[in-house]
């Protein structure tokens, strides 16, 4: 798969924090087969591959806070050098050659991420996940056989939630959607509230009107919030994605919510799949499969302006990876 640039200047989702506990483990971003470990400095991210005889570093372990190959037993430290070659005569010193290939890696709102090109870009902000407010909940992963940017405009589309998610997140009877602008301002990209009509956005059993903000926050990482005016209850959700292998791609979310739903964490990933579970037959056969940039192709209405400005700012960016 190749490597796109703007996406090499950004923090890709590996998988949860929950996910990497003292054992290496291998996960796969844009066609590239990475290791990722923890130790006491923190989270640590390599090309899974050891420089002497090619060997998955991600079969080894974690000793002392180095990375042990599984093969013959070469050490490496944190910043990728190899530190220890049991086969080496005490008098010979390790070539400076052996190394491994590091790459960015953090550990952010409940998630490891990957920075490929390994030159610290700055992380969007969620500011759900640290506001006692707020209740979050990590969703994900769930794969689906599409490219990244169809799957996140997904996300963003207003106009689906009363036909593919009839009687969940709309109502047949309420499916027009009211004009809205969406704004520009350096760093961010965000809609208007948009209403939308829904059988029971709280849980409580009530239908009635929420508004809607979408919000563009990196080529793979968006987010929505719902309002309701008259509680003000907020609900947002974070959806980021990973490109894995060329045509796959694998979502994550945080589900953060200001007020008592009423369900467990697992009652609200449970749904939350249902609903993903609706839009992947959607999605996994859009043609083309890439998203197309030019806006001549494809017919927009005004609703869709959320999708037109990801398009946009996709195409202004340069990002190439599933757009054509
Ligand atoms: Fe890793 Fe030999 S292949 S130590
Ligand atoms: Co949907």
């Amino acid at each position: 798969m190749v490597q796109d640039a703007v996406l090499k200047n950004d923090w890709i989702v590996a998988c949860r924090s929950t996910d990497l506990q003292e054992q290496p483990i291998q996960v796969m971003i844009m066609g590239e087969r990475i290791v990722l470990y923890r130790n006491e400095e923190g989270v640590h991210a390599f090309k899974d591959l050891c420089i002497h005889r090619g060997a998955a570093l991600s079969l080894g372990c974690v000793r002392d806070g180095k990375l042990v190959c599984p093969y013959h037993g070469w050490e490496y430290e944190s910043t990728g050098a190899c530190v220890k070659i049991p086969q080496l005569p005490a008098d010979q010193s390790i070539p400076a050659k052996a190394r491994a290939f590091k790459y960015g890696c953090t550990e952010r709102y409940g998630f490891i991420w990957v920075n490929l090109g390994n030159n610290e870009p700055e992380m969007f902000s969620l500011p759900e996940f640290n506001d006692p407010e707020f209740r979050c909940v990590i969703w994900g992963p769930q794969s689906v056989n599409a490219k990244p940017p169809r799957v996140v405009e997904n996300f963003l589309d207003v106009g689906h939630l009363a036909v593919v998610h009839e009687g969940y997140l709309g109502v047949a009877s309420h499916t027009e959607i009211g004009d809205y602008r969406v704004h520009q301002d350096g760093t961010s990209i965000r809609s208007e509230e948009i209403e939308v009509f829904q059988p029971d956005p709280d849980g409580s059993g009530q239908a009635k009107h929420v508004y809607y903000t979408y919000e563009i926050l990196r080529p793979l990482s968006v987010k929505f919030t719902k309002r309701d005016r008259e509680t003000g209850n907020l609900m947002s959700i974070l959806l980021t994605v990973v490109p894995t292998e060329e045509g796959k791609t694998v979502a994550y979310g945080v589900l953060s919510f200001n007020y008592d739903t009423g369900t467990t964490d697992a009652e609200i990933v449970e749904f939350q799949n249902m609903i993903f579970a609706q839009d992947k037959p959607i999605v996994e056969n859009q043609k083309p499969e890439e998203l197309p940039l030019d806006l001549q192709v494809e017919l927009s209405l005004k609703c869709d302006r959320v999708s037109i400005a990801y398009r946009q700012y996709l195409k202004e960016l340069g990002v190439t990876l599933g757009t054509a």
